[in-house]
């Protein structure tokens, strides 16, 4: 059987900070929609079946065509966005690379999140069709944030027959940098409004450590076993409330490693995250209150990534890219029911 390409559309979606028109482009095949901006790379919908076939959305998004407009005025939780130029924690917004130290943008206190004020998720990217879906492009200047070197970057955003969904991000840079990119979405398998994640979906993860972090989020230090603690979820349980950690994924570091398995019972849909990074940023969405239209634990984030504070953390495998080197990472999100 022959399986036809993911059908692609493309409207207008509003304007970024700056008067930047962007665009929403929607993705459909073997039984998955999904809708993106170009405003961050921003995953604004997924529309999957349940075990009955009924079509519903299982991404927290904010709602209209007009989605860059929306997503720019929410300083807010980075609702579906790409994420750059690192992904989680910087400590203290500095680090040292080749015996230079560099000083990043401070966007949570003292420390640099998600890649500054004005990460990736706030920028317009460009777009184009490619086979099963489409890629965004955009180069990071040199100096962006904080960061150093010019990084050129693209997240390639595919279905595959069966209606997975993949991310691929590749990057190049003139001058060594820290990189490390992800997704931000926020699942509820039962649909966006069908109240909380927390205390409805069963979560297991490819993880048997985790790496511990103060109170600010910072890493302490190396990794420790999950075993006999709340942070336990090689064998499938109800999400409880209270998660905000990386873990570290077992598996071979080549290839994609299985990362998570979210099952939603009351709509039977099942989320599977496969992934070529070795880490998973679990998050309950525990501080999620007006004005975002989503209650606490109203979607749960599983952000796959290089550690946090790895560029200040020898121990975690390395985050930099070297000029002459090509960073690529793949994240699949593939849809079944139960
Ligand atoms: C997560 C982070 C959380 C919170 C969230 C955005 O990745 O670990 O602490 O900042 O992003 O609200």
């Amino acid at each position: 059987m022959t399986s036809v390409d993911t059908t692609v559309g493309r409207e207008a979606a509003g304007t970024a900070p700056g008067g930047r028109p962007a665009e929403r482009w929607t993705l459909e095949r073997g039984g998955t929609r999904v809708r993106l901006l170009t405003y961050g790379g921003i995953v604004q919908s997924v529309e999957v079946p349940d075990r009955s076939g009924a079509r519903g959305d299982v991404v927290l998004g904010l709602g209209s065509a007009a989605g860059a407009t929306e997503y720019a005025a929410c300083r807010g939780p980075y609702l579906g966005a790409l994420v750059g130029r690192y992904a989680n924690r910087i400590a203290g917004a500095s680090f040292t690379l080749d015996g230079t130290a560099y000083a990043l943008v401070p966007n949570e206190g003292p420390n640099c999140l998600h890649g500054g004020a004005e990460g990736f998720d706030r920028r317009v990217w460009r777009a184009e069709r490619v086979p099963g879906g489409v890629r965004l492009t955009r180069v990071s200047p040199a100096g962006e944030q904080g960061f150093p070197g010019r990084l050129a970057v693209s997240a390639t955003y595919t279905l595959d027959a069966a209606g997975a969904l993949a991310i691929a991000y590749e990057a190049a840079a003139d001058a060594p940098t820290p990189v490390s990119l992800t997704n931000h979405t926020y699942w509820n398998l039962d649909g966006a409004a069908s109240g909380p994640v927390v205390g409805t979906h069963e979560l297991r993860l490819g993880a048997s450590r985790m790496t511990p972090v103060d109170a600010a989020g910072i890493p302490t230090g190396g990794t420790v076993p999950v075993a006999g603690t709340r942070h336990d979820f090689r064998t499938a349980r109800v999400l409880d409330a209270g998660h905000d950690h990386n873990f570290a994924l077992d598996g071979a570091a080549d290839g994609e490693r299985f990362a998570a398995e979210l099952y939603a019972p009351a709509s039977g849909r099942v989320l599977t995250i496969r992934t070529t990074e070795p880490g998973v940023q679990l998050f309950t969405a525990d501080s999620f209150a007006p004005p975002l239209p989503f209650g606490p634990g109203a979607g749960v984030a599983l952000e796959t990534q290089a550690f946090p504070d790895a560029p200040n953390r020898p121990e975690f495998p390395p985050a930099v890219l070297r000029p002459g080197e090509r960073y690529t990472s793949r994240t699949t999100y593939a849809f079944s029911v139960r």
